[in-house]
């Protein structure tokens, strides 16, 4: 007998939940790096133009899937396509792409959280240029103990809520994870934007310089748009299985994608003026929050408070994502081969960690091993966000848009919903 599948207890757990996902090192860590590359202002144009144009709708689509199938990827596909193995296999590369996610995502969130553990022990108290934090973070992050012991520690967090279920585990981490968050990162906005010097860096983001647009940058803003919004492999379709018919599914994606993209300018305001109240370039690269922040906070009074806050913040962000990265996993396994939740996140969870060991030592001794000139962890981060998320949203918008139809599918999207835009007569 098939067991009642789980549903969030509100629309706010829901909406807290997937917009945990949505929140990460992709808005955090990324993000400023890339606009700080990218040109700064104009950067963030291009990129609101992708959310709102692309983004916002493959949200809807992906969410409508696995509210209407409720079930995993692979099962939600399978059901609404009547069998179709093309669009089986659709969903079977989002579990894919779950799996290589995570692995290599997974090792960065372990870095943020040891960057907590090196912050309260004082580690970065006596640093005043962004080289040394970049010596010492080079040589954290190529000690494999320190790594490895990381990427276990964060896989453990992320298989322990996973293993308390959708509503005691998910819903209530986000809950309380997602309100602090945005309350720490205005309190650090409000720090930056109040040192001496750091008006330069608030006039960086408002000033657009178009010349510094090209194709690549779209291509650039538009991938990002894609990891940030979590779109493309199923997780938003997993948190929209649980989801009750009665919810309104545009207006749920509207404040997930506001809240992600507030949350990603809110870092650009968080980091830039206190960049330029150094006196650093914001061009920075991956590095940026790694070598810079922990310095900057050197410099404000209260840093040492300030730096535990903002690796914790980190964490919390990265936290909300990889549970859904391994919740769409699981569902898929628990589904589809009717075993308890319980052992298979823990037997996923290891099978994952595993995964992400060649990621993680890519910067622990491994940098040598490359396949076409990337690491271990350049490899699968490319694999899977530049061309797996892209291609699988691309999936998702046909496979609404023309292999159910949008007029057979419309009447899905509107349960729940009383007013949407062109279409409020059509039921
Ligand atoms: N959206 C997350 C972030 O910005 C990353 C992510 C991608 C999570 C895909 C789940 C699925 O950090």
């Amino acid at each position: 007998m098939e067991i009642k599948r789980e549903q969030w207890g509100s629309r706010l757990g829901f909406i807290l939940a997937a917009a945990g996902s949505a929140v990460g090192l992709g808005n955090i860590w990324k993000f400023p790096y890339l606009v700080g590359e990218n040109g700064g202002a104009a950067f963030i144009v291009l990129y609101l133009i992708c959310i709102v144009l692309v983004g916002l709708p493959v949200v809807i689509a992906e969410i409508l899937i696995g509210r209407t199938a409720q079930k995993n990827p692979v099962g939600s596909f399978r059901e609404l396509s009547k069998g179709n193995p093309f669009w089986i296999a659709v969903g079977g590369l989002g579990v894919i792409t779950g799996f290589l996610i995570l692995s290599y995502y997974n090792v960065i969130a372990g870095w943020s959280l040891g960057y907590v553990i090196e912050s309260i022990k004082g580690s970065f108290r006596q640093f005043n240029d962004p080289e040394s934090a970049g010596q010492l973070f080079n040589s954290l992050s190529s000690q494999p103990y320190w790594t490895l012991t990381f990427h276990a520690a964060f896989m453990i967090l992320t298989v322990a809520i996973i293993y308390a279920g959708v509503t005691k585990g998910i819903e209530r981490a986000s809950k309380f994870m997602m309100p602090m968050l945005l309350f720490l990162i205005i309190v650090l906005v409000i720090r930056g934007i109040t040192l001496n010097g750091a008006g330069e860096g608030v006039r960086y983001l408002l000033k657009a310089d178009f010349s510094a647009i090209s194709g690549k940058t779209f291509m650039i803003a538009l991938g990002q748009a894609f990891f940030s919004l979590s779109l493309g492999m199923g997780a938003l379709l997993t948190y929209g299985s649980y989801m009750s018919k009665n919810e309104n599914i545009p207006n749920s994606a509207l404040s997930i994608v506001f809240l992600d993209t507030l949350i990603a300018i809110l870092a650009g305001f968080m980091i830039f003026p206190a960049v330029f109240a150094m006196g650093l370039k914001p061009a920075q690269g991956p590095s940026l929050i790694f070598n810079v922040l922990p310095v900057m906070f050197n410099a404000i009074p209260g840093g040492y408070i300030f730096r535990i806050v903002f690796f914790l913040l980190l964490s919390m962000a990265a936290l909300t994502s990889t549970i859904s990265l391994l919740e769409v996993i699981t569902t898929f396994v628990v589904d589809e081969f009717n075993f308890s939740r319980k052992k298979v996140s823990v037997i996923l969870g290891g099978i994952v960690f595993l995964i992400g060991v060649p990621s993680a030592m890519s910067f622990c001794g491994w940098q040598k091993f490359t396949i076409f000139g990337l690491t271990c962890f350049g490899l699968v981060d490319f694999i899977s966000a530049n061309i797996f998320l892209p291609l699988g949203g691309i999936f998702i918008a046909l496979f609404v848009g023309w292999f159910w139809g949008t007029r057979k599918a419309l009447p899905y999207l509107l349960e729940g919903t009383k007013n949407f835009p062109g279409v409020i007569t059509a039921t």
